[in-house]
């Protein structure tokens, strides 16, 4: 059966982009540096990870703002696979080499059942910070890898916010730590 998951780099003090995100800045301004352990690493378990996280993508759902901030650099789906785009903006569907963008105004569950209808036996990767409380908060998310990269930001983007004030538990499910970053999986309990 098909998770909801979502792979974030984070740096420690909890930021997924650095500040003024922006086409020139996708992952803001000294954002990159949350990629280093995709782009930069000689590490095989980084490689490994990156690997996995594609070969588990059986669609994406992402927000309209990492949608217009990164669809240029990807020049491609951000995931070999059908991407659906949470948005209040009506677009027709846009075909990419490896996917199809869809816009959906319908809120997170009609993405939902669009995305699982579409996924198979693959995973629906989340991508967005807005996008992740979302689902957090609807206790749609079955799991979340973070990638904790060794960098403290000051400002930008945070993951964690807006999730009201319920606690929630999760369970560890993995640590894989290599030079660049620590990959740590949870089980969000439900
Ligand atoms: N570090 C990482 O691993 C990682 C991973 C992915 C993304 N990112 C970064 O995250 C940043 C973007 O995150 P973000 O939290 O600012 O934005 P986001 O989640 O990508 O997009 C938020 C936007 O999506 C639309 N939206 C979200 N939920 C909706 C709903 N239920 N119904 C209708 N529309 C909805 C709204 O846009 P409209 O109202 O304009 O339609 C909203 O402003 C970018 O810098 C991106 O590069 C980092």
């Amino acid at each position: 059966v098909s998770k909801v998951t979502a792979d974030m780099s984070m740096s420690l003090d909890g930021f997924i982009a650095g500040p003024n995100v922006s086409v020139k800045f996708p992952l803001g301004e000294g954002g990159p540096r949350l990629h280093d352990w995709l782009f930069n690493s000689d590490s095989g378990a980084d490689a490994d990870v990156a690997q996995e996280m594609f070969a588990t993508t059986g669609a994406v759902i992402l927000g309209k703002r990492t949608f217009d901030v990164g669809v240029r650099a990807w020049g491609d789906t951000p995931f070999p696979a059908p991407s659906f785009v949470l948005t209040h903006e009506s677009r027709d569907e846009l075909v990419m080499k490896s996917g199809t963008f869809t816009f959906v105004t319908d809120g997170i569950e009609s993405a939902l059942q669009q995305a699982k209808n579409t996924a198979g036996e693959g995973d629906v990767r989340l991508m967005g910070a807005e996008v992740v409380q979302q689902f957090l908060k609807a206790g749609l998310l079955d799991e979340l890898q973070i990638q904790f990269v060794p960098v403290l930001f000051g400002d930008g983007v945070r993951l964690f916010e807006h999730l009201g004030n319920e606690q929630k538990e999760l369970e560890i499910m993995r640590v894989i730590e290599t030079p660049s970053v620590i990959h740590l999986r949870f089980r969000v309990l439900k």
